[in-house]
């Protein structure tokens, strides 16, 4: 990927990473955040999706997820339908708290990614999210913990690994005080991992293999180089 991006996200919280995405891709000329599906009514990211002028979806109350390895589902459909009218070509879950169907995850191979608040391999996978996961951590007595942006596989947390940064875990800290200080470093890691992916200096190859085609990522600013 290296000409214009259409970048569509999933959500199902408050949408601080979506509101990372608008902010750092509204300057951008060949960069779009073209909608925002949620996966609930009432979630908080539909509301910054009205105040950026972002389109939005939410799924049918009720869809039939098929079982895993079954093609078709309501919610499958619905999914790849929103995608394929925003024509997406690149996919964000930022908060995404629900399993993502298979041909979804076909469809979109090594164009889909998701942020998760913790340093995967560790503190991921089925059931760990939001606080379970920042509890898990202090509880764990690891001192370092982080922000992880993979590509996304047919399990929870576990695709390759495009890039990582590590927060400090600090005594006395609660699972909020964590939560609050690894979210500060998902919303600048998740915003260059996404223009890493549009610009071409990163791809998936191989369905498991992450090749960097260009470093872009200052160890020195915490930024990406280009930008
Ligand atoms: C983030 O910590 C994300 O990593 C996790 O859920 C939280 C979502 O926050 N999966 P927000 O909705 O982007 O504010």
């Amino acid at each position: 990927m290296s000409d214009a991006a259409r970048i569509a996200v999933l959500a199902s919280g408050g949408g601080s990473n979506f509101q990372a995405l608008v902010d750092r891709f509204r300057p951008v000329a060949d960069r779009e955040i073209v909608g925002v599906i949620a996966s609930r009514e009432g979630a908080g990211v539909l509301e910054r999706a009205r105040r950026a002028g972002v389109a939005s979806a939410v799924p049918p109350a009720g869809a039939a997820v098929a079982p895993a390895g079954a093609a078709g589902g309501e919610m499958t459909t619905f999914l790849l339908r929103t995608l394929d009218e925003w024509r997406s070509d690149i996919v964000v879950l930022a908060g995404y708290m629900k399993l993502v169907p298979e041909p979804l995850v076909r469809a979109y191979r090594g164009r889909i990614l998701n942020i998760h608040p913790a340093l995967l391999p560790s503190f991921g996978g089925r059931g760990m999210y939001g606080a379970r996961v920042h509890r898990a951590v202090i509880e764990a007595g690891v001192r370092i913990t982080g922000a992880t942006v993979h590509f996304v596989d047919e399990a929870y947390d576990r695709g390759p690994i495009l890039c990582q940064w590590p927060v400090p875990v600090l005594a006395g800290d609660t699972p909020e005080a964590v939560a609050a200080r690894v979210l500060a470093v998902e919303h600048r890691i998740l915003p260059a991992a996404v223009e890493a992916l549009a610009s071409g200096a990163v791809r998936l190859e191989a369905e498991r293999r992450v090749r960097w085609v260009r470093e872009w990522f200052d160890t020195e600013t915490f930024t990406n180089r280009e930008g």
